[in-house]
Formats: C-alpha cells, sequence, structure tokens
C-alpha cells in the first residue's frame, strides 16, 4: 500500500483528469491525499513558485517535455517524486527525461491502472520503504512548553506545508494532544500497544484520528493509563511509522524511561524545549550532552527557547543561557499567554489563532528547519529532481 503521502497532478486533457481521479480512489492509495488541478505543467511550474511541492507531483505536458521540464526543476523540491505525463511515445526521450531525475514518463492517453502501477512501482519495490522522518520533541524541564510546540509544529507541516504528519502523544498519563487539536480520542493506547508483536499497519490506522488533510493524531484516552509503554512497543511504532508517514512528530514526556530514551536514540531529529532558567540550563545541558554522545552520526539537537521574557518570573537573559550553554536556538519564542491560552481554550494551533504572532512565524521557521524546506528553493535551482 502507498505510504501517506502527497499527491498534486496538474494536467490537461480530460482523460488524464480521469485516469488520475480514479487511481486516487483506488484502494492502494486509500491512505494517499490527493487533488486534480488543470492548467498542466505551466500552472504547476506558476504555483510552485511560491509553494512547497507535494510528495509526488504529477504533470501532464502537452508539448516538447525537454523543454519544458528545466522550468520544472527550479522551483521543484529536490525531494519530490515527479510523474510526467507526455505525449511523445519514444525510447530515447524516456531515457532523457529519466536522466534527468523523473521519477517516471507515462504515454498519454493514459489510463487509471497505469497511474496505480507506476505509483506503486515507486513506493512498493523497496526504494522509498524508509524514508519516513520521526521528529521527537522533549521538554528540559516540566511545562516548558515542548508539547504545545510540538503539536503547532505538525499542524504546520501538515496544514501550510501540506505534508502528511503522524503526530503521537507518548504522554501516557497526562498527554493533552487531543485536548489541545479538539479531537476525540478512546484508545487506551498503553493496552492495545502493550504487546509489540501484535501491532501492525492495521492496528495503526484503526487507532489514528484525522485533524484535517494532512494530520493524523496518535493520542491516549483521558483515563490514566495503568501501565508504561514499554520500550519494544515503541520501536515497533517508529518502524510502523516510517513505512506509512513521511512526517511523524512524537511529543515525548519530560520524565526519563526507558521508552523515551528509545524514542531520543531512534528518531532522525530531536527537539528540546527550554526555559531560559537554571533548573532548565542544568537539564539541557544534561539532555545535549547525552544527545551529542549518543547520536554522534545524526544532525545535531535542536534547541527551542521557549516562554522568553515571562512577567513577574525571574529568568536568565536568553543571551546569558545560550552562553552558558553552548549552544544555539534555533528558534526563540517569547512568552504570550494571552495566545498560547487561547490556543489551549479553544482547541486551536496558534497558527490558526493567531496567524501573524511572533510566535506562529517561529513555529513556522522550526517547522520548515525540519521538513527541510528552509532554503530548499535555491537548492533545487540545480537541475535535478529525486530519482524514485
Ligand atoms: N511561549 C509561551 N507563552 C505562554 N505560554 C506558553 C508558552 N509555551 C507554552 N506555554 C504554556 O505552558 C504550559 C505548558 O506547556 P506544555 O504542556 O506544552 O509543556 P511541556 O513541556 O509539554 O510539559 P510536560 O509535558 O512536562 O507537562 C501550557 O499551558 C502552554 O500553553
Ligand atoms: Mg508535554
Amino acid at each position: 500500500m502507498i505510504p501517506h503521502v502527497s499527491i498534486r497532478a496538474f494536467v490537461h486533457s480530460p482523460t488524464a483528469s480521469a485516469a488520475v481521479e480514479r487511481a486516487l480512489a483506488d484502494r492502494h492509495l486509500a491512505r494517499a491525499q490527493g487533488e486534480i488541478l488543470s492548467g498542466g505543467i505551466a500552472a504547476a511550474v506558476a504555483h510552485y513558485r511560491a509553494h512547497v511541492t507535494p510528495d509526488v507531483l504529477i504533470v501532464e505536458v502537452e508539448r516538447d517535455v525537454l523543454a519544458e521540464l528545466p522550468a520544472l526543476a527550479e522551483v521543484c523540491d529536490t525531494r519530490t517524486l515527479v510523474l510526467v505525463i507526455g505525449q511523445t511515445n519514444d525510447v530515447t526521450l524516456y531515457k532523457c527525461v529519466m536522466q534527468l531525475g523523473v521519477s517516471d514518463y507515462l504515454v498519454a492517453p493514459v489510463d487509471a491502472v497505469g497511474v496505480v502501477a507506476s505509483l506503486r512501482g515507486l513506493y512498493e519495490d523497496g526504494r522509498q520503504a524508509t524514508k519516513g522522518k520521526t521528529y521527537a520533541f522533549i521538554p528540559s524541564k516540566g511545562g516548558a512548553g515542548s508539547s504545545v510546540i510540538s503539536h503547532n509544529v505538525a499542524w504546520l507541516m501538515a496544514a501550510r506545508e501540506e505534508k502528511p504528519v503522524m503526530l503521537a502523544d507518548l504522554d501516557m498519563a497526562f498527554g493533552a494532544a487531543s485536548l489541545a487539536l479538539d479531537v476525540r480520542t478512546q484508545h487506551k493506547l498503553t493496552d492495545v500497544m502493550q504487546d509489540a508483536a501484535q501491532m501492525d499497519t492495521a492496528l495503526l490506522d484503526r487507532l489514528l484520528i484525522a485533524r484535517g488533510k494532512h494530520l493524523q493524531l496518535l493520542a491516549p484516552s483521558a483515563a490514566l493509563a495503568e501501565a508504561e509503554l514499554p520500550a519494544a512497543s515503541l520501536r515497533k511504532l517508529v518502524e510502523l511509522a516510517r513505512d506509512g508517514f513521511r512526517n511523524t512528530v512524537l511529543d515525548l514526556p519530560g520524565a526519563w524511561s526507558p521508552t523515551v530514551k528509545e524514542a531520543l536514540l531512534m528518531a532522525d531529529d530531536v527537539v528540546v524545549t527550554a526555559q531560559p532558567d537554571l533548573i532548565s540550563l542544568r537539564n539541557t545541558r544534561a539532555l545535549l550532552d547525552f544527545l551529542v554522545r549518543s547520536r554522534p552520526n545524526d544532525p545535531a539537537p535542536k534547541l527551542v527557547l521557549n516562554q522568553v521574557g515571562q512577567r513577574k518570573r525571574p529568568e536568565l537573559a536568553p543571551a546569558a543561557f545560550v552562553e552558558a550553554l553552548q549552544f544555539k536556538p534555533t528558534v526563540i519564542v517569547r512568552s504570550d499567554p494571552a495566545v498560547f491560552g487561547k490556543a489551549v481554550n479553544t482547541g486551536q494551533t496558534i497558527p490558526e489563532i493567531a496567524p501573524r504572532s511572533a510566535a506562529s512565524r517561529e513555529l513556522a521557521k522550526l517547522s520548515r528547519e525540519l521538513l527541510g524546506t528552509e532554503g530548499a528553493q535555491k537548492l533545487s535551482r540545480r537541475f535535478s529532481f529525486r530519482r524514485g
């Protein structure tokens, strides 16, 4: 089955439109989120000058494919898989197009079977199987704001960047992701996920709850969990997430446990959220040391300095905190009780209620940094699509 990916098709002909539409309804694509737009490759080029390209981009080209592709390469993220529907049935052209990094070339008129087969070819032959990324969020001390930041980043990746995301709230006792995002959960996750051997894609699909088009939430019910989530179950969850989702956000509790440690070791990226005070400084130092020591060949952890400038609360000056830590934060989020309070009370995210706030800006920067889309435009100026 094709994982949770975003697919956009820019077509000209009614035949291609109907073929893609039927393909999107196919059971193999049940988890993918697709949309069909008109205007072919020219419309795609115009649109993606201002937007991040999806996981899969299908473009129909009416005229000379080789003449039209360079403009698309200019705006296309190198991680996007590009499928071209062209008019010319010619082996030399096919080879040229594939050499440019296009993932597949289909000759018009296409049918749904051809589109499905092409997409399955890309995702099911193992080439894409391990591509999903996991981002673990951990507070350096209780209440630092790690959960709220992880929920907002997951939402931003999903809604603004249109990337399918799974958000797993792993605070089995007091997780608040379902409240924060206003969705209903009934599953006692620690019970249903107690035995790693029983966990599979079907179970995960049953437990997920959609919030909007691209965000899927895995969250415990409000009832206090009786048991811990075993480290083996966490491992299995991350494996399933990587197979099914391009992006997974793990909201970890602050309390140290074998499961939390496992999550930090498995994640592709770790985000530590700290407040500028002494205890947080000590804990952040310990966490960063652990992360750098145990993940020597991974990207450096990212630091969020949060709730800066809280009124009536003694704090270290952010500059002094950073100096003492010898570690540069990726983003600094100021304390904004009005905006954060309203978000919690209304079950909405910060960018939904205050899109122009400083917090929204910083959170968007963090989400792009993690997705690797910050500065992607520059990167994609090289003439190369990603190979499937
Ligand atoms: N920048 C901010 N300004 C104002 N309030 C904030 C800010 N960041 C977080 N908060 C608030 O702080 C509280 C704690 O946040 P959150 O639950 O995300 O912390 P946490 O780090 O996950 O802690 P834990 O998981 O240990 O409970 C929440 O009420 C949240 O709305
Ligand atoms: Mg939390």
